[in-house]
Order: structure tokens, then C-alpha cells, then sequence
């Protein structure tokens, strides 16, 4: 269920919808979720909750397969000396049927199962994508955030604020090398929070024109993200607008804005209307990201939201005018980009 404000505006993150529902209007309700939402990696690594009913690490393979006798396993320096190493000890983790290899193998001969044939999200009982200890070592191999985002996370915790909703350092970093990779001059953030995507897309753009426009309809989430962004120089490029960003973004369509990138975060529900909003405002060689995509996975199998992710997978998936790939960082983010028609 999506928690609705007086304003009709749906709450995730403010503190009413934490006190009642937690990050995501329905995290507390849910025990998969809280532990999710608790290694969103806004936290340092140090302060992640670790979790006591994530799935054990496989065990190790009974007994490793013998190296050739002349192999010296930390030698791989030659052609030879690499195919050595991965005969003798990488070929483990290629046996059997769940090993990545064959399920690479099954996506090229096509018989993964397709997402259009999933009525539901396929069970998944573990409360994050990943086995413990893999994002804090992705953390840890990762440039540090600046000290501007140290001071939104302390910001947030002092306003009361759910911190596991900003995207967090690991994300952070992924979105600011999204922005500097593809050259982008404008984008779109809906969902500011307390500011971190929005900045974190900031400290990626050069440029003089450069600029991110940012809406939240949480006031108390917008004043703490405005703080930041009058705090540091890369907040110059954030224009932060504030109101329910479905009224918000409508406003755009019609002015007839461009972006070049548009990320989604706020709620969820309504990922459908901001996508289509989003893709007539992207510009040529665009991207539309979709933060928590893989909550479909993550969320409790009687938690709408659950669906309504997974109803909108479905829908890019199956939209001829986009392509797609689905990563699985933090909680899974969806990016899209819009193809040339066969009519060009
Ligand atoms: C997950 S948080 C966004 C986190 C943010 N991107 C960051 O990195 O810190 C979702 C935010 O969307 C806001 N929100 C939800 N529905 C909204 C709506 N219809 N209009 C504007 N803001 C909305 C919530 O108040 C919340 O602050």
C-alpha cells in the first residue's frame, strides 16, 4: 500500500512515513525490506546492519581439482600459465547447473525464461541481492564519497530522516560516473530526498549550462536538501522544485523540456507515468534509470509495490521503442535508452 499525504502526495521517506511504514511507505512492515533498506550503503561500511538470515556462502567445493603438475597456481602471466590457472582452479565454479557460465550459456541459447511469462516476481527470500560482505568490499574498492555527502548523511540523521533512502556511496559514485561518461548537460532527478542523487549527478556534469532539476514534495526532506546543495560548489547546478512530482513532471512535458539523463526514485507506483514522461523528454542518446527495480524481487510477496515493479520490468521489456539493461546495484537499477525506429 502506498501511504498517501494530506496533499494526496504519496510518502517514502519522511519521517511520518518512516514512523508508520518505514523508507519505502511499507519497509517496516516487512523484515526482507528493513534489512534491505539498511544496506542501501548510505551508512558507512562499518555501520551496515549485518544480516542475521542472509543466505550461507556456498560451501567450498569438496575436494579442488588437481592442479597439473607443473602449474604454479599464482603464475598467470602467460597464455598457457592462465588456461592452467582456470582448468585447475576456476573450473569449480563453472561446474553444475547454477554457476554463472551456464546460465550465460542458457541466455544465448534463449531459453531463459522470458519476463513477459512471469504472472509474479519469481520467490526470492533473501533480504538483499547480494551474499554479505559484497557491497561493503565494493565499497571499500570505491572512491569515497566527498565530504558534501558525508554532511548530507549527517544532515539526515539530525532532521530525523530515514538515511537508508538516499542512494548511498556506492550508487552515489555509480550515478556521477553515469553523468560524466555520457557527456550529459541536464537531468532530471525525481525523488530528492535529502539531495544525494541529485548531487551525485551534479559532481558528474561539466559544463557551463550544466544543471540537474531535482522535485520532492516532502518539505522537511527539501529544506535539508537545499542546505546541501547551498553548501557546496556542484550544488550550484541543482535546481530543486518542490511538489508532487507527478503534477511537476506533466508541467515539463508540456513546456517541452529536454534531458539527457532522468532518474526515477520517488514512488514507485507510479514508475509507469514517469517513464513515459521521461522517455518523450529524453533527448537523442538519452537514458532513463529506474532506482529499486529489483525490489520486485526484494519486497514481501503481499506488498503491491512488489507487482507493480515487476508489471513495470515487464512493460520496458516488452516497449519496442527502448532497449534495456537491468544491473543488480544496491537494490537494482534500470536503465533505458530509447532506439532508432526502422524508419529511422
Ligand atoms: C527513495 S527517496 C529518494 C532518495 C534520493 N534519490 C536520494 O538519493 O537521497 C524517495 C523520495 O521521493 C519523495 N516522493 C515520493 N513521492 C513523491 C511525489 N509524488 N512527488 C515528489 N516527491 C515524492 C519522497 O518524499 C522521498 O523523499
Amino acid at each position: 500500500m502506498v501511504m498517501d499525504s494530506p496533499s494526496g502526495v504519496p510518502l517514502f521517506c519522511s519521517s511520518a512515513a518512516v514512523l508508520r511504514w518505514g523508507c519505502s511507505a511499507w519497509a517496516a512492515s516487512v523484515r526482507n525490506r528493513a534489512l534491505s533498506s539498511a544496506r542501501r550503503g548510505s551508512l558507512p561500511p562499518a555501520a551496515l546492519v549485518p544480516s542475521a538470515s542472509a543466505a550461507a556462502p556456498p560451501p567450498p567445493p569438496s575436494s579442488p581439482p588437481s592442479p597439473p603438475p607443473d602449474h604454479d597456481p599464482a603464475d598467470t602471466t602467460s597464455i598457457d600459465a592462465y588456461n592452467a590457472w582456470i582448468e585447475a582452479v576456476q573450473a569449480d565454479r563453472n561446474a553444475g547447473a547454477a554457476t554463472s557460465s551456464s546460465r550465460a550459456a542458457s541466455a544465448m541459447d534463449g531459453t531463459l525464461p522470458a519476463l513477459a511469462d512471469m504472472a509474479t516476481p519469481p520467490p526470492f527470500s533473501h533480504p538483499s541481492l547480494f551474499h554479505d560482505g559484497v557491497e561493503e568490499y565494493a565499497m571499500a574498492a570505491t572512491t569515497p564519497p566527498s565530504a558534501a555527502f558525508v554532511g548530507i548523511a549527517q544532515a539526515t540523521a539530525a532532521a530525523g530522516l530515514f538515511a537508508p533512502c538516499m542512494v548511498g556511496g556506492l550508487e552515489g559514485k555509480f550515478l556521477t560516473f553515469v553523468a560524466a561518461m555520457s557527456g550529459a548537460s541536464r537531468v532530471l532527478d525525481v525523488g530528492t530526498f535529502t539531495g544525494y542523487s541529485a548531487l551525485a549527478f551534479a559532481e558528474g556534469l561539466s559544463g557551463a549550462d550544466a544543471e540537474v532539476v531535482t522535485i520532492e514534495a516532502d518539505p522537511t526532506a527539501a529544506d535539508v536538501a537545499q542546505a546541501a546543495f547551498d553548501a557546496t560548489p556542484a550544488g550550484a547546478r541543482v535546481r530543486l522544485l518542490r511538489g508532487d512530482a507527478r503534477v511537476v513532471v506533466a508541467g515539463m512535458v508540456e513546456a517541452g523540456e529536454k534531458f539527457d539523463l532522468v532518474f526515477l526514485d520517488a514512488d514507485k507506483g507510479n514508475y509507469g507515468a514517469y517513464y513515459e514522461a521521461g522517455l518523450s523528454m529524453l533527448a537523442d542518446g538519452g537514458t532513463l534509470l529506474a532506482d529499486n527495480a529489483l525490489c520486485s524481487l526484494l519486497y514481501a510477496p503481499d506488498d503491491p509495490v512488489r507487482n507493480s515493479l515487476h508489471t513495470f520490468a515487464q512493460r520496458v521489456a516488452a516497449d519496442p521503442r527502448v532497449e534495456q539493461v537491468m544491473l543488480p546495484v544496491r537494490e537494482g537499477i534500470l536503465l533505458v535508452r530509447k532506439v532508432a525506429s526502422p524508419d529511422g
